[in-house]
């Protein structure tokens, strides 16, 4: 087999047989074939397409390209939950604790935060002490004694897709459904976990712009999963305005725990009680209705919040923060940006709000930066809401006060205004089995 007629055989639109694409993924990743081709590749998957068994063999060919983790000693309820991507995304943090206190297992690898999304990894390490790299007798003892650990992918975890991803990155191939499709799949595959929530945001800080879109990646990655023999579900949620108040690492296990806590912004708490609900409501076999009222009352009684200490604590974390948010360490420099001008708020785009997070110092352009976990961005005001000329819009954190004016024209610059009151957004558009 060659791979130059494999890619002229993409290229001219034919459908590439599972051999084909195992020679393909193989040959990539022990480095037999060069980035040059594996680009013409992707290149030519992103014009031609993959058909649905196509897309499932690159994915499974990807998948075992490395490790997979074998949970199934940890029994039939373990569940995993992935967002494509969001800004203020703090899920993880709330749903992982809600889904173990009601009996569900985690035991969940999850990733850092890349350009203007953030990841769960560095939100967990913003807790002083808390580690995310544990041996792998640590992690399955944690999970069999608390139900819960969330620590990072482990360096032979989905290779390929290390590799490919990285090339997309660069070759301008990263918005294509088989491949993003088969890149996020293969991951949650060789996490080994038997139920699988998927959260695939759309809007203006997402990768997908529209629902119809995400509906899209969201079917093929449902059908690729079950496939697979996972119990897939996907929820598509609006990722057009940052989701809760805080955006940054260490603000952002702040507003966690307060939702956890039973407080927290009503915009976050409904999207986290739905995923929670659907992550218990496949573990369990029952539907999201009957698994809502469970949910509320772990997040009522305590026991959620609990389960987070527990997490923290048996990973070395040190809880007092946790108990008391106020411990964390806050920025030099804290700065109001006011509202030029009175009038409702009509949208704000996440991905801006995202990348001024940035450039305060709370994300990274590439995976080698370090990052401020103390830095970030606090909305006062969002989309929907009556502002007056001066009102605070949101609070910027930072060490570096040279960044501030760039990240405050970013915010203001984000936003638009009218004097009419809009039409609320709509957080869930649909869910997908
Ligand atoms: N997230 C991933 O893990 N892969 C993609 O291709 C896109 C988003």
């Amino acid at each position: 087999m060659r791979m130059y007629d494999i890619i002229k055989k993409k290229r001219d639109g034919g459908e590439l047989t599972t051999e084909e694409i195992e020679f393909f993924v193989d040959g990539y990743t022990k480095g037999e074939i060069p980035d040059y081709q594996a680009s013409a590749m992707t290149m030519a998957v992103f014009f031609q397409g993959m058909t649905p068994r196509e897309t499932t063999d690159l994915t499974l060919a990807m998948a075992k390209s490395g490790d997979m983790l074998d949970l199934s000693v940890l029994g039939d309820k373990t569940v995993d939950k992935h967002s494509t991507g969001g800004v203020g995304d703090k899920v993880t943090l709330i749903v992982a604790p809600i889904a173990a206190a009601l009996g569900c297992t985690v035991a969940k690898m999850s990733g850092r935060g890349l350009g203007h999304t953030g990841g769960t990894v560095d939100k967990l390490e913003s807790i002083p002490g808390f580690k995310v790299e544990l041996p792998p007798e640590q992690f399955f003892g944690q999970v069999k004694d608390i139900g819960i650990s969330v620590i990072g992918q482990s360096a032979n975890l989905t290779p390929a897709d290390k590799k490919l991803y990285g090339l997309r990155d660069v070759t301008a191939t990263v918005e294509s459904l088989p491949l993003i499709a088969s890149s996020i799949i293969s991951k949650k595959l060789a996490g080994g976990s038997r139920h699988i929530v998927l959260d695939v945001t759309c809007g203006s800080g997402a990768f997908m712009k529209t629902p119809e879109a995400a509906e899209e990646l969201a079917k093929a990655m449902v059908e690729i999963g079950n496939m697979a023999g996972r119990k897939m579900t996907a929820v598509i949620t609006n990722m057009d305005t940052p989701l809760g108040i805080n955006i940054g690492n260490i603000l952002e296990v702040k507003e966690a725990v307060e939702v956890l806590k039973g407080a927290g912004p009503e915009d976050l708490k409904y999207v986290c009680v739905e995923i929670a609900s659907l992550m218990y409501a496949s573990c369990f076999d029952c539907s999201a209705d009957d698994a809502r009222p469970l949910v509320l009352d772990a997040i009522s009684s305590g026991n959620a919040f609990k389960k987070l200490c527990e997490m923290v604590e048996a990973q070395g974390g040190d809880v007092r923060y946790i108990e008391d948010t106020s411990l964390f360490e806050e920025s030099k420099y804290k700065y109001e940006v006011k509202s030029p001008k009175d009038g409702y708020i009509i949208s704000m785009n996440a991905e801006t709000v995202g990348i001024a997070s940035v450039v305060l110092g709370a994300g990274r352009e590439t995976l080698e930066d370090s990052i401020d976990y103390k830095a970030g961005i606090s909305l006062l005001k969002k989309t929907g809401d009556k502002v007056f000329a001066g009102d605070t819009i949101a609070v910027l954190y930072t060490d570096d006060d040279s960044k501030i004016t760039e990240a405050s024209d970013m915010i203001l610059g984000a936003l638009e205004f009218s004097q009419d009151k809009q039409k609320e957004e709509t957080l869930i558009y649909k869910v997908i089995k």
